[in-house]
């Protein structure tokens, strides 16, 4: 954990227009002040990201929130159960909203989420500054969630990296969308559609595949492998198959939590391995298994 001399630091750079990058329960992001275009415009450039994909605003409370972003009743009630934590609500922006065109990406909504990290909260606080965030990766890689990932990533790109460890989630937050009268979620994440549904009355309709479609290792993926070849590597989850060059262990107790948190660093680790391919073992579609295999789908499809 870093000490305050580093958060003040971090937030003189934030200030002054330059990027830094912070970890966040979920996975590591790439900050700029969400009230300036042109460190907007910096975060677009460092990932090396096509301009019209809208970033997540990190704040520090819903009253804040609620500055940028107008609040219908189910989305005060999201807010209120899953803040701080991995949920992100995307919301009509306000009459005056302060925050840069360039994060809805010229659109009337906003993507707004209160982080629950200690060290994400801290340079919130310390800032003053609502964040712009997407996370720390190139455009089309897989997201960060080590410092070191982000080192990878983003060395000279960035002003400073503040090192949390190891994210504790290690998938992106869900995104709602909740600017009609029933939410749409967007990516699925640890918040699970029951409890989204919980938190609004007339139910919610799941509806992914809309966002980024380029979570991309270099080696292909093969997906719900049954068997694998001697010149693969394998991605397991349980017991695994028998045969493979080398093996990550998604979870060997078929613990989904577990396994959301090692995803990213274990695609990472395989994707380095010389390979004729990563075969990845069935995950089963509950609860978390729906956020791994919708990251897991995407990281197969061909590279956009
Ligand atoms: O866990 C996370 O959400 C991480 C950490 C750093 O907070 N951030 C993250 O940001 O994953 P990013 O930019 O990689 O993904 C943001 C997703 C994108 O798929 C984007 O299309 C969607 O949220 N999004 C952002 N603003 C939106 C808006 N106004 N309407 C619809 N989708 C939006
Ligand atoms: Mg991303």
């Amino acid at each position: 954990m870093e000490n305050q001399t580093d958060i003040k630091k971090a937030s003189e750079f934030l200030r002054r227009g330059e990027l830094v990058a912070f970890p966040t329960e979920t996975v590591y992001g790439l900050g700029g002040d969400a009230t300036s275009d042109m460190a907007v415009a910096k975060i677009f450039e460092a990932k090396g990201r096509p301009r019209f994909n809208p970033l997540i605003v990190h704040v520090r409370s819903l009253d804040e929130a609620m500055q940028y972003g107008q609040f219908n009743a189910t989305a005060k009630k999201l807010a209120t159960l899953y803040w701080p934590g991995p949920l992100t609500l995307v919301v009509q922006r306000t009459e005056n909203c302060p925050l840069s065109l360039l994060v809805s990406a010229g659109g009337d909504t906003v993507a707004l989420r209160m982080p629950a990290h200690p060290l994400a909260r801290a340079l919130l606080e310390e800032a003053e500054l609502p964040l712009a965030a997407p996370s720390a990766n190139r455009s089309g890689r897989i997201s960060p969630t080590e410092a070191a990932h982000v080192r990878e990533e983003l060395e000279g790109r960035v002003a400073m990296i503040l090192d949390g460890g190891s994210c504790e989630v290690g998938i992106e937050s869900t995104v709602i969308d909740v600017t009609g009268d029933i939410p749409t979620i967007l990516r699925p994440g640890s918040i699970l559609p029951e409890g989204v549904r919980s938190a609004a009355p007339g139910g919610a309709i799941i509806s992914p595949g809309m966002l980024e479609s380029h979570y991309a290792p270099d080696h292909r993926l093969r997906l719900n492998a049954r068997d694998v070849s001697a010149d693969e590597v394998l991605l397991a989850f349980g017991a695994p198959l028998m045969g493979a060059k080398w093996v990550e262990q998604l979870s060997a107790s078929g613990n989904l939590n577990e396994a959301a948190a090692n995803l990213f660093r274990m695609l990472r680790l395989l994707d380095k391995r010389e390979s004729g391919g990563i075969a990845v073992m069935p995950v089963p579609e509950t609860g978390l298994g729906m956020a791994i295999n919708d990251r897991l789908k995407r990281a197969a499809a061909p590279k956009a």
